[in-house]
C-alpha cells in the first residue's frame, strides 16, 4: 500500500496559538528551524491566524520580518498559512484592494499555502482571497469550518466543498477548530468529499475533547491527503494530535508520512525547555493541557476556551465560567449558528460573557454583534433572531447585498497618514490590519532608528 500521507506541523502558528496564546518569540524557534526543514513534513504552519496581531502587540517583532526570516531558514518546506477571507488577518471586513495586496505580499514574502476559510462559511468571504492566491502563483487551500448545529447538514458541507473546487482551490481543508468532529463523522465527510471532489482533502483538528487522535486516523483512512499535528511537547489539550504518535502509529500502519522520527525527537528537545518556561511564568496554564469533554456539549474551540478563562480571571470572575459555558450555545443560536471560529468566536464568547456579568442578556450589546446583524461580516448561516435585531438595531435595516463592494479602498488614505513611518508596502498593510498596534510598532522602529543615528554620529566624533 504505501500510501503517502502528508504531516503539516503547526507548533509555530496554531499549537503557539491555541496553549500560550500567541505569545512565542522569534528567539524560542529561530535556531531549530534549519532542523524543522529536514524533518519531511509536507508544511509548517507558520504564520496568520493571530501571530501577526501578537507580534505587533505583545512581542515587539514585525511580523513580515519573522515570515522572512522563517523562510530563510526553511528552504525545502513549504510554509503554510491560515487566512480569514474577507477578514485577512483581522477581525472585521477589509475592502478587496486590501485583502488582494495582503495575500500577494504573503506570497511575495515566502507562503506557499495559504489556507482560507470564512467564520460563516460564505464562499463570497473567501473568493476575492482565493483568486488572487491563486493570481500569486500560490497554493489556495479553500476551507470547511466544521461545526456542528441543526442547519449545518452533512450535505452542506459536501456541497460547500463542491464550490470552493469550482473557484479553482488546490485543496481543501476541514477545519474542526473545536475538536469535535468524532471519528465516524470525519470518516464519512472525508469519504463523501474525496468520491465528490478531485482536490486533495486535508484535515485539521484539536486534541481538546480527546477524540483528535483518532479522528485524524479515521480521516486518513478515509483517504484525506494530510493531517495537522504538533511536535508532542505542544501537543494535547487545546492544542493538535502528536507528531511523533500519529506518524509512528500511521507508519507502522503501512502509511508513508514521510517524517523522521529522529529529526523529530532533536525538535522536541529544542522546544521542552521553551514549554517549561511558559508553563513556570503562567503563560501556559495547565488546565489548558487537560481532555476537556465540555466542549462536544458546548463546543468552545481551544483559543476561544482559554481566552474566557483569562477574561473572567482578569475581573476575578471565573466562579462564573459554567453560567458563560452555558450561555455561549444561546448566544449561538440568536445568531443563527456561526461556527465558533475567529472572529465569531470572540463576537459570541464575548456578548456570553456579557450577558452573565451585566445579569441580564443582551442589557449590553457589542460593537461587532451590531455590525454582525447588520449583514457586515457576510451571510449568517441560519435564522438570527429578529427580537435581537431589533433590539440591537431599532428601525436600522440589515445590508442587502455584498457589504464588500461598499468599502473604500484603505491603502491609499493609510499610506498617507503614515508618510515616512512605512518603509514599504508591508508597513501599510500592518497599518490597515492593526491601526493602534502596528502604528505604535512603527513610531517605536523610527524612534530606535534616530537613536541608533545620533549614537553613531556621537561615535564619529
Ligand atoms: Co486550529
Amino acid at each position: 500500500m504505501n500510501k503517502q500521507v502528508h504531516i503539516t506541523e503547526v507548533v509555530l502558528r496554531d499549537a503557539n496559538q491555541s496553549q500560550i496564546a500567541t505569545r512565542m518569540p522569534r528567539s524560542d524557534f529561530e535556531g531549530i528551524l534549519e532542523t524543522m526543514d529536514k524533518a519531511g513534513y509536507y508544511s509548517l504552519e507558520v504564520w496568520g491566524g493571530a501571530t501577526f496581531d501578537s507580534c505587533l502587540r505583545y512581542l515587539d517583532e514585525d511580523p513580515w520580518d519573522r515570515l522572512r526570516f522563517i523562510r530563510s531558514k526553511v528552504k525545502n518546506t513549504k510554509l503554510q498559512m491560515l487566512l480569514r477571507g474577507q477578514n485577512i488577518l483581522g477581525y472585521k471586513h477589509y475592502s478587496d484592494d486590501t485583502v488582494r495586496a495582503f495575500v500577494r505580499k504573503s506570497v511575495e514574502n515566502g507562503i506557499d499555502i495559504i489556507r482560507i476559510f470564512d467564520a460563516l462559511n460564505d464562499p463570497q468571504n473567501m473568493a476575492t482571497a482565493i483568486d488572487e492566491c491563486l493570481k500569486a502563483g500560490g497554493h489556495a487551500q479553500g476551507t470547511i469550518c466544521y461545526t456542528i448545529s441543526p442547519i449545518h447538514t452533512f450535505e452542506k458541507y459536501v456541497e460547500l466543498g463542491r464550490t470552493l473546487e469550482s473557484m479553482g482551490c488546490n485543496s481543501l481543508c476541514i477545519k474542526d477548530m473545536a475538536g469535535i468532529m468524532s471519528p465516524q463523522v470525519c470518516y464519512d465527510l472525508v469519504s463523501a468529499l474525496v468520491k465528490e471532489v478531485k482536490i486533495p482533502v486535508y484535515v485539521h483538528s484539536h486534541s481538546t475533547t480527546g477524540l483528535g487522535p483518532l479522528t485524524l486516523m479515521k480521516a486518513v483512512e478515509a483517504g484525506a491527503a494530510g493531517i495537522d499535528t504538533a511536535i508532542s511537547i505542544f501537543s494535547g489539550g487545546t492544542s493538535h494530535p502528536s507528531t511523533e504518535s500519529l506518524v509512528y502509529a500511521l507508519d507502522e500502519m503501512g502509511y508513508d508520512c514521510g517524517v523522521d522520527l529522529k529529526v523529530c525527537q532533536a525538535i522536541n528537545n529544542h522546544f521542552k525547555p521553551v514549554q517549561a518556561r511558559f508553563l513556570k511564568e503562567g503563560g501556559l496554564n495547565p488546565s489548558v493541557l487537560t481532555t476537556k469533554i465540555d466542549a462536544l456539549n458546548y463546543q468552545i474551540p481551544g483559543g476561544m476556551l482559554s481566552n474566557l478563562i483569562a477574561q473572567l480571571t482578569a475581573v476575578d470572575k471565573l466562579d462564573k465560567l459554567d453560567e458563560v459555558l452555558a450561555e455561549t450555545p444561546r448566544v449561538r443560536k440568536d445568531l443563527g449558528y456561526p461556527p465558533l471560529v475567529t472572529p465569531m468566536s470572540q463576537m459570541v464568547g464575548v456578548q456570553a460573557v456579557t450577558n452573565v456579568l451585566t445579569g441580564g442578556r443582551y442589557k449590553n450589546i457589542s460593537k461587532e454583534v451590531k455590525s454582525y446583524l447588520r449583514g457586515e461580516y457576510g451571510k449568517a448561516p441560519g435564522e438570527v433572531s429578529q427580537e435581537l435585531v431589533k433590539l440591537a438595531l431599532g428601525d436600522e435595516k440589515p445590508i442587502e447585498g455584498r457589504y464588500d463592494d461598499t468599502i473604500e479602498p484603505e491603502i491609499p488614505g493609510a499610506k498617507a497618514y503614515l508618510g515616512s513611518l512605512a518603509e514599504s508596502e508591508e508597513d501599510v498593510l500592518s497599518y490597515v490590519a492593526f491601526p493602534q498596534q502596528a502604528e505604535a510598532y512603527l513610531r517605536e522602529r523610527q524612534e530606535k532608528k534616530a537613536l541608533k543615528v545620533s549614537y553613531s554620529i556621537e561615535e564619529a566624533e
